[in-house]
């Protein structure tokens, strides 16, 4: 990764966050202070590579509004009837979602130096109403693509294992708690409101060439869709993908659900897509004609052109594990997704310099591969744990990059 690029990462003062602690949806803890002012990785021999300046900044204490239709015109066309014919969902407690009462920037932490534009990539501790309500003054309209892993409305609780060395049984030199991350039990339809509102303020900070992935499952995913043709326009309705996976399962009257449904919306028909393509021969996507029809089997030079090329990936993606199958990978996160899944989805509807936002973090997969892939990044999460382990992994992964960098140096002498 070339250095110019670590320059505009932000990393974090780890060890400033130790001791996080959970908070779950409408159970924000407003964070006292906000850490910034740090540095990391200046590219020069004299100066320390990971070095941190700190200061705490106390947290201002004015409350803001955030108003979602400011004219009149907005407000008359949010009252308009429906569209006839035109299928929206309704729950019980379904309220109209005009304005977020928020405090600027819960816990904020950007480092590194600003690129030639100023610009420093950024993750936010809180929840993301609040958040996207503050990020909404500067970023209405800038995010090129979102990805949001939420809750799945799955009726559990995920937890982290937590490893205390030096304490324990004889036999071992460690023993471990588990230590909640975040909850995923609603009452009535909360969840759909919670849903509903969040997905408002998201399509307004989209791009015009912008895309939203929603990851969800089976539980909720037919929901969400109707919500999302409301929100964002069944015109601009791309895909329902089943990212597909398998596993040993308990069902007993009905097929083990071992797809999750990922919903890719645009902003507008306009939207950055750079289609994936896959082997012919891999598996099932082997469609045959390659091999049979006899105007590509006859003509080598064609078919061999057309084999490099490779197809067109479908909605249907069964070459990506589940996390738990990429070891290296793994950091003790419930419900953390692979980094290929990722890298497919950002590689399709971004390109190198856009920006990516991703506001249920969780250990920050999004954060991580957008900036391997040379993307800039803003996230956050309501819980501080995930916002910890983003931090470290954004570290390890600016170090690594660097020691790269370094050997490299080091073999051009
Ligand atoms: C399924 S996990 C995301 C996992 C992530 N994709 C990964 O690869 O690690 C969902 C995350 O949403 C966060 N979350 C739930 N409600 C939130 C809210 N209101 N605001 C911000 N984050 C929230 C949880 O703390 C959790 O980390």
């Amino acid at each position: 990764m070339p250095w110019a690029l670590l320059l505009r990462v932000c990393s974090w003062a780890v060890e400033s966050l130790e001791g996080a602690r959970v908070a779950t949806p409408f159970h924000v803890r407003r964070p006292g202070h906000a850490i910034s002012a740090g540095t990391v990785g200046v590219a020069s021999n004299s100066h320390p590579r990971h070095h941190f300046q700190r200061e705490e900044a106390p947290m201002p204490d004015e409350q803001l509004t955030f108003e979602l239709h400011t004219s009149e015109e907005e407000k008359q066309h949010a009252r308009r009837e429906p569209d006839k014919g035109f299928p929206e969902l309704h729950w019980r407690g379904k309220r109209p979602y005009r304005s977020t009462v928020y405090y600027p920037a819960q816990l904020k932490e950007t480092f590194g130096q600003p690129d030639e534009n100023g610009w420093m990539n950024k993750i936010f501790w809180g929840d993301n109403l609040q958040v996207m309500s503050h990020l909404l003054k500067e970023y209405r309209g800038q995010v090129d693509l979102i990805y949001i892993d939420p809750p799945f409305d799955s009726k559990a609780d995920y937890k982290k294992k937590i490893e205390i060395r030096g304490v324990g049984s004889a036999e071992s030199d460690s023993s471990s708690f588990e230590e909640k991350q975040y909850g995923d039990i609603w009452t009535n339809d909360e969840y759909l409101q919670f849903m509903y509102e969040r997905l408002i303020l998201m399509r307004k900070l989209l791009s015009d060439k912008g895309s939203i992935y929603l990851h969800c499952d089976w539980h909720r995913s037919h929901y969400l869709r109707i919500i999302m043709d409301q929100v964002l326009g069944m015109n601009n309705f791309r895909n329902e993908i089943a990212w597909c996976y398998t596993g040993p399962a308990a069902a007993q009257n009905n097929f083990p659900r071992k797809h999750d449904t990922i919903l890719f919306y645009s902003k507008s028909g306009d939207n950055v897509f750079n289609t994936p393509r896959i082997k012919h021969k891999s598996g099932v996507h082997n469609t045959g004609q390659l091999f049979s029809d006899s105007n590509i089997t006859e003509n080598l030079e064609l078919k061999e052109q057309l084999e490099i090329q490779g197809k067109k990936l479908e909605d249907w993606w069964i070459d990506i594990w589940s996390c738990d199958r990429y070891r290296s990978e793994l950091l003790g996160y419930p419900t953390q997704k692979p980094e290929a899944l990722l890298e497919r989805i950002i590689e399709a509807s971004s390109n190198p310099g856009d920006l990516v936002f991703d506001c249920f973090m969780g250990s920050g997969t999004t954060q991580a591969v957008a900036l391997k892939l040379g993307r800039r990044f803003l996230g956050a999460d309501i819980n501080l744990g995930a916002v910890h382990t983003t931090t470290k992994r954004i570290l390890n992964i600016m170090r690594s990059s660097q020691s790269s960098d370094d050997s490299i140096q080091g073999e051009l002498g």
